[in-house]
């Protein structure tokens, strides 16, 4: 009997170019969720899929405003190591980019006031706010990694482009 492989996925056969990488990448995600509204499978899924996609990439994942505690965010679906569960608006990049809705892209970790280090080996980090159809900010889109400033303004825009057709949208 043939095993039932529902989705899959072929980083390896995406182009290699960084923009053009993050473009293949997001109609793959768009055609692996269509028809998918759970928030928390979308969320896994682009966790893993940009994980995927980028080995670079030493934590992927969303922290989520938790509707039972307001200006907290509490972690969601992720790739790498133990994330750390709660972090309120304002601290960190994460906090930062959630109080102030917009993308915070850190060149190195140890000049950021505030970082909070989940992973020691983190050197640099993008953080996205996530919004819903409505407007009204859901999430953050959380990518460290382990090098200095891997994150300038193209991951930025090709990260907000991603998280906007993907929870942005209504599904
Ligand atoms: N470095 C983040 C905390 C989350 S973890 O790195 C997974 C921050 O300062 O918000």
């Amino acid at each position: 009997m043939r095993a039932l492989m529902a989705e899959s996925f072929a980083p390896d056969a995406l182009p290699v170019a960084k923009s053009a990488r993050y473009e293949a990448l997001a109609e793959e995600i768009g055609a692996v969720l269509e028809g998918e509204p759970d928030l928390i499978a979308r969320m896994a899924t682009v966790a893993s899929m940009l994980a995927a996609t980028f080995p670079d990439f030493l934590w992927t994942g969303f922290y989520v405003a938790d509707a039972a505690r307001p200006r907290e965010l509490v972690v969601g679906p992720y790739q790498g190591t133990l994330g750390c569960l709660r972090i309120a608006f304002g601290r960190g990049v994460c906090g930062t980019a959630a109080a102030e809705a917009r993308t915070v892209v850190v060149e190195d970790v140890q000049s950021f006031e505030g970082h909070i280090a989940c992973d020691s080996r983190s050197r640099s980090e993008i953080v996205v706010p996530v919004f819903n159809a409505a407007g009204a900010l859901i999430a953050v889109l959380d990518i460290d990694s382990a090098r200095v400033g891997a994150f300038d303004a193209e991951d930025a825009a090709a990260l907000e482009g991603i998280v906007k057709a993907v929870f942005g949208a209504g599904s």
